[in-house]
């Protein structure tokens, strides 16, 4: 494959190391503050797109949308290989149709809400399209409880793509189910979910056996306690059919009004809150898991559920958020992080922030990757800021990487900083990443943290940044001195170089990749 973003490295002189008596510096001691995590798969950066609104993203087996799939080459080309996970609450009220003839089809009311998304063999022949080395999750319909409905699914996605199939899964979020399905009994539902996967085994000529997606569960307070850590010990695995658990990460909403006015550029970006959210909601769960050997995902996650919030979530303060998260995850040893994409959904919730463009048109969730297509809502198909964070993780993450986080240099506020070191199979810390999540809005003065990053025998620098926090215009936020606004990468490469020792400064609302020699 042709690499040609990698062919022109113009070095820069690292301008912004200290020189100033005034420039406080700070030691970052390379002090582990959590295990190394287990080696990371090229499958860690991975996405779950809405069943519904998978056309607009993709497009048909015959006319791809070719901006979504320059995304993911552009993930491809650094060794990356996402799991596509074609779910999210509409693949609960989606059926197989073998006679229709486009990839989907919704059924709405004509104010955008969906009862049903129809989808027929171009679906699954569309997979085709995505580079090659991609694996899916077949997501199939528990909403209906309809046996008949995810078998016809199950069969299908069989029929067209058993090979490209990495794991099944059976219903969205189980605990947003009315409470009449189970009554709040986890019994009940590890009853029903055993009692459907084993019946669908057949319909896959037993392929899905012991491939399964147990849990999907949200980390909401509900009746039904279905998380990972509420299932494995309720016996969702005795009949051998769990491959993987998976659980869904929203800590911020626009569901309804309270959650919206909590849902600012300062809130997701305090470490300290995103670090108290992954311990105290996700990682009961993940180790659950990993106390019996078995592995975990973020099935499902963005920002800010319900869509997102523009003004936070559609500017480069998303970015810093995703790149933070997916580490947190990364450390925690989830396999796969799947960020969300989509648009609104109007029967998600009566009060929510977000709505549909004119006569039901996509409103695109403004916490995407991009807009794919030109809408009334979002204005013309683009990039959004946030995609430069696919490619720090990414780069971040490569070559079977393990990583920990690192410890808050004294004197700065932990919830404005992140920082984590990468060891390679040497065991050596070969990378480091430092991300000044402290919010610099447009207007304002922005501060700098200069580090001492400790004795190194020089090293290179991949910044992430953008003019400020707020910045809307991808065309204004680059990864290593590229951007991506067209899904083409603008601009050639531009690497820093730190002589020996030297230190690194990072500006507020900025991130970088340091990789030592
Ligand atoms: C950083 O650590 C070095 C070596 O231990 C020490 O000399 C220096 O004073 C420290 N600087 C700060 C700002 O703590
Ligand atoms: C992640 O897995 C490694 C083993 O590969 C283990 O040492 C570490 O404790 C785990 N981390 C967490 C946070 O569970
Ligand atoms: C999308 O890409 C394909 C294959 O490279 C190309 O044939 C097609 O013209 C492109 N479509 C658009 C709308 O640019
Ligand atoms: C599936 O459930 C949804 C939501 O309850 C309902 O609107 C739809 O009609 C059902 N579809 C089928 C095929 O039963
Ligand atoms: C079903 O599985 C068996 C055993 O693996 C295989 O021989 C057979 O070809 C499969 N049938 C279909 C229809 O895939
Ligand atoms: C499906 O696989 C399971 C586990 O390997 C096995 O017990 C069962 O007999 C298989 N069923 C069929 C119909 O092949
Ligand atoms: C589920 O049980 C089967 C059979 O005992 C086992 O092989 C598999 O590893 C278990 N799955 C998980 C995720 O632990
Ligand atoms: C940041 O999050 C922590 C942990 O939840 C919380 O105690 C603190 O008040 C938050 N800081 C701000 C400024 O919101």
């Amino acid at each position: 494959m042709k690499s040609t973003t990698h062919a022109l490295i113009s070095i820069l002189a690292a301008a912004l190391t200290a020189s100033a008596d005034d420039v406080k510096s700070f030691n970052l001691t390379r002090t582990l503050s959590s295990p190394i995590s287990q080696r990371h798969v090229p499958q860690f950066v991975s996405y779950s797109f809405e069943p519904a609104f998978w056309a607009e993203f993709f497009g048909e087996p015959d006319a791809p949308r070719n901006l979504t799939f320059t995304l993911l080459n552009h993930l491809h080309e650094r060794g990356a290989r996402p799991i596509i996970r074609a779910g999210g609450i509409t693949m609960d009220s989606m059926v197989y149709d073998p006679d229709q003839k486009l990839s989907v089809v919704r059924t709405e009311n004509g104010k955008g809400g969906i009862y049903r998304t129809t989808v027929g063999p171009a679906f699954y022949r569309q997979w085709n399209n995505f580079p090659e080395g991609t694996t899916f999750v077949s997501t199939l319909n528990f909403g209906n409880n309809s046996v008949d409905i995810a078998k016809g699914l199950a069969a299908a996605s069989h029929q067209f793509q058993q090979d490209k199939i990495i794991y099944y899964e059976l219903g969205n979020e189980p605990t947003n189910y009315p409470t009449s399905r189970w009554q709040g009994s986890t019994a009940a539902y590890v009853s029903q979910w055993k009692s459907f996967t084993s019946q669908i085994n057949a319909a896959t000529n037993n392929t899905s056996h012991g491939k399964w997606w147990a849990s999907s569960a949200t980390t909401d307070r509900t009746a039904l306690k279905v998380r990972p850590s509420d299932l494995i010990p309720a016996g969702i695995n005795t009949t051998g059919e769990v491959g993987q658990y998976s659980i869904h990460s929203y800590a911020f909403a626009t569901c309804d009004p309270d959650r919206e006015r909590r849902a600012t550029t300062a809130n997701i970006l305090n470490h300290t809150d995103l670090l108290r959210y992954a311990n105290e909601e996700i990682y009961p769960s993940a180790k659950a898991a990993l106390d019996i050997g078995a592995t975990w995902a973020i099935g499902e996650f963005n920002s800010i559920a319900c869509s997102g919030k523009p003004g936070v979530s559609d500017t480069f303060a998303q970015a810093l958020w995703t790149a933070d998260v997916e580490l947190i995850y990364a450390v925690r040893n989830a396999t796969s992080v799947h960020l969300h994409q989509g648009a609104t959904l109007v029967f998600q919730s009566s009060q929510q922030l977000n709505t549909p463009g004119d006569d039901g048109t996509p409103g695109f969730s403004s916490y995407s990757l991009l807009y794919p297509i030109d809408t009334s809502k979002r204005g013309e198909a683009r990039v959004l800021p946030v995609f430069v964070s696919q490619l720090l993780v990414t780069e971040t993450l490569s070559g079977g990487a393990r990583i920990a986080a690192l410890k808050t240099p004294a004197g700065v506020d932990e919830k404005g900083f992140s920082a984590y070191g990468v060891f390679g199979e040497s065991g050596k810390m070969e990378k480091m990443v430092v991300l000044n999540m402290k919010p610099f809005y447009a207007g304002g003065t922005p501060g700098t943290v200069t580090l001492d990053i400790g004795e190194h025998g020089g090293a290179t620098v991949k910044r992430m940044t953008a003019p400020s926090v707020d910045e809307k215009d991808s065309a204004r936020v680059t990864w290593a001195g590229q951007s991506f606004r067209d899904g083409k990468a603008v601009g050639e490469v531009k690497v820093e170089v730190l002589g020996a020792n030297e230190k690194i400064a990072v500006r507020d609302s900025e991130g970088v990749l340091v990789l030592f020699k």
